[in-house]
């Protein structure tokens, strides 16, 4: 027997943050040494919203997969590859789009969110409407048995389950699994202003700031918003500030801290001098790495070449007998 398999991709956004990092890196990190990972760049979906200005897909892409690699991401353990460079996606994605009724994908409650959340992006396309699908083409491409996703994506995961049902219907038994979503639990990491990290509300902190850009972050970071004055006790369960300390400070450290938060015998400046010292010292290892990454450019997309081949060979395998199903 093989290892199971898992998949799982993100969209290009561009340089990752601790969001990412504590999100979905670290878990990436440890599943790869434990089953049969493919990790991709899904580019083609970054077009479902992006498709007036493509023209930053090809960097984000690039400077995510740094940062995939400088968090310990190992091409010799899991296959990592760029989604446009292997059509055989768009082939499967064609074919799975004969069988997807409409009603399956207008029901969908990300379909229905996005539309209404992404302001300013008119997301009335095919394309758009059809991103669930693409996702079921990128998983069971690979025959993956686990997708490690966000709870927001689980709905796509029935979805794709539903479309292998109705293959299989169709075509014939037994030919793809039907994948599993794997939910992880995750500490929570507040942004600067303390809503969720996120780039574009412009309170994160990149894997890629240097350790002064971290310290100036942290310096004014919301804390407990009723701690007005040095003198006032503050709730650590109410500051963004703990939180992070949470991940990075040893708990001992950490009781001590809190102590001093709630008696005022400590200031927010102290608190957050300890938790900048904890941080970035565990982020220099991979800021090294990442450093030395980015500076070569050819390794990096050598990488993803060798990944991208590896991936090609298994979807093509996989489109043969799709094929062979259908008597195409
Ligand atoms: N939809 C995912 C996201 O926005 C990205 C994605 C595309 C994906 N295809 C996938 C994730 C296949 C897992 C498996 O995060
Ligand atoms: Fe937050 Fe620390 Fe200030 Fe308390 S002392 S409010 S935990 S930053």
């Amino acid at each position: 027997m093989g290892r199971e398999r898992v998949l799982s991709g993100m969209r290009p956004s561009g340089r990752l943050h601790l969001g990412h990092l504590h999100g979905a890196l670290q878990n990436w990190k440890e599943l790869q040494e434990v089953y049969d990972c493919f990790y991709f760049v899904a580019d083609w979906h970054a077009l479902t919203s992006e498709y007036a200005d493509p023209s930053s897909i090809r960097e984000s892409a690039f400077d995510m997969v740094v940062d995939w690699l400088a968090s310990g991401i190992d091409p010799e353990k899991a296959t990592i590859f760029v989604q446009s460079q292997i059509i055989e996606h768009a082939e499967l994605h064609l074919l799975l789009s004969m069988i997807t009724p409409l009603g399956w994908l207008e029901r969908c409650p990300t379909y229905k969110e996005q539309l209404v959340e992404m302001k300013g992006k008119d997301l009335h396309t095919f394309g758009f409407l059809g991103y669930p699908v693409l996702q079921t083409a990128d998983i069971i491409m690979y025959r993956a048995d686990w997708v490690p996703v966000g709870v927001d994506q689980v709905p796509h995961l029935e979805l794709a389950r539903e479309i292998v049902r109705r293959f299989h219907n169709f075509y014939g038994e037994g030919i793809f699994p039907e994948p599993q979503p794997k939910l992880t639990e995750f500490p929570k990491i507040p942004g600067t202003d303390g809503r969720k990290m996120s780039k574009s509300y412009g309170n994160a902190i990149f894997l890629s700031d240097s350790e002064e850009e971290t310290e100036k972050k942290i310096l004014t970071m919301m804390t407990d918003p009723a701690r007005v004055r040095r003198t006032d006790p503050g709730d650590p369960e109410k500051c963004p500030v703990f939180a992070l300390h949470r991940v990075y400070t040893p708990a001992g450290e950490r009781d001590e801290l809190s102590k001093g938060c709630t008696t005022a015998g400590i200031g927010c400046v102290d608190c957050k001098r300890v938790l900048i010292g904890h941080l970035n010292a565990s982020l220099q290892p991979l800021r090294r790495r990442r450093i030395e990454l980015a500076s070569d450019p050819d390794r990096v997309q050598r990488l993803l070449r060798e990944g991208t081949a590896r991936a090609r060979e298994e979807a093509r395998r996989t489109m043969a007998e799709v094929r062979a199903a259908l008597g195409l």
